[in-house]
């Protein structure tokens, strides 16, 4: 049995994503477009079935988990507590799998922006319950790895699956949609101290929702442009809880309206306060990435992908 792999979780994007009443579970129902892109976290998983205590080990009845962080300006970020997605994840496989106890040490080297509408933290739990069940020998199902994602986060299922979706439900109910591969966009990272909880954009959202009129875009316009003129896709991007994510930050409002100024669109993805928009072609990529950097922005250009991991067995 091997017991040491790695993977390369991908970021995503929501390209279009519609906010409608919140459900009597406390979460709203969506319709959104996700798209995974090439900007990776590292994991390295190595497990012990001998199960040593290993030091700064997260230890319950179930596991002990040790997580490493590989140094860089935003590793103090992240939590290597029992609220890091890759404890939990690892917490509620074991129990479904029925594993007697063991030890799992994860490296994480951290490159997707924490709390940064990227679903950075949701990759890394996709990523576990993916390499949870390799090392174990597939103990199982796909629909079983589906529904412990969902108990992590709302998009740890397309975590799990990856490449173009539509999303709707809490955004677990998934459709793969064609290949976008073309897809070309330019992404404006938050400073490591500009975050935005999820649950306080949505509540934002809420308070400023009963203020205005309900908007009649439509995911099935997006999903028509998807179909018969991806170019002009740049056009139809949309997401309700943008107007949420500006009021809550400066930093998006003028990322967006630099972005704007220079003749392109930009949108929030997911909850933000992470800042994209899609360029026709490299030169056009490379060109706004050097004017943003000008401006004092961190901007690099990554493309669309249609898997969910690049996996290495060791
Ligand atoms: O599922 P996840 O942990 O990512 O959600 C974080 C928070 O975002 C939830 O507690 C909820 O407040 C909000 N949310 C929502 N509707 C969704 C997804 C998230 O209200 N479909």
């Amino acid at each position: 049995m091997n017991n040491r792999l790695s993977i390369f979780a991908p970021a995503k994007l929501n390209l279009f994503l519609k906010v409608h009443e919140k459900q009597l579970d406390g979460y709203h129902r969506l319709e959104t477009v996700f798209q995974s892109i090439d900007l990776y976290d590292h994991l390295t998983f190595e497990l012990f079935v001998n199960n040593p205590e290993l030091p700064d080990s997260i230890n319950s009845s179930v596991c002990n988990v040790k997580i490493d962080l590989t140094k860089n300006p935003q590793s103090h970020l992240v939590p290597i507590d029992k609220s890091n997605l890759i404890y939990q994840a690892v917490r509620v496989f074991a129990k479904k799998a029925k594993l007697p106890k063991f030890t799992l040490h994860v490296q994480l080297d951290k490159r997707i922006p924490v709390a940064g509408g990227l679903a950075g933290g949701s990759a890394n739990a996709a990523a576990t319950l993916y390499a949870l069940n390799y090392l174990f020998g597939e103990p199982l199902e796909q629909g079983d790895l589906l529904l412990l994602a969902l108990e992590l986060g709302s998009d740890v299922p397309f975590c799990l699956l990856g490449g173009s979706m539509l999303g709707t439900g809490r955004g677990d109910q998934l459709t793969r949609l064609p290949e976008l591969q073309e897809l070309l966009c330019v992404l404006v990272f938050p400073p490591p101290d500009v975050t935005l909880s999820t649950k306080e954009v949505y509540a934002t959202f809420d308070k400023l929702s009963l203020s205005r009129p309900k908007d009649d875009v439509v995911v099935e316009k997006f999903l028509e442009i998807l179909l018969t003129k991806k170019s002009d896709i740049f056009k139809y991007l949309y997401n309700s809880l943008e107007e949420a994510s500006v009021s809550l930050s400066y930093w998006v409002d003028k990322a967006k309206s630099t972005i704007d100024s220079k003749g392109f669109t930009s949108l929030v993805s997911g909850s933000g306060p992470s800042v994209f928009t899609i360029a026709p072609n490299e030169a056009q990529a490379l060109n706004l990435i050097r004017e943003l950097e000008d401006e004092g922005y961190h901007a690099a250009a990554f493309r669309a992908i249609n898997e969910p991991f690049h996996v290495i067995a060791h």
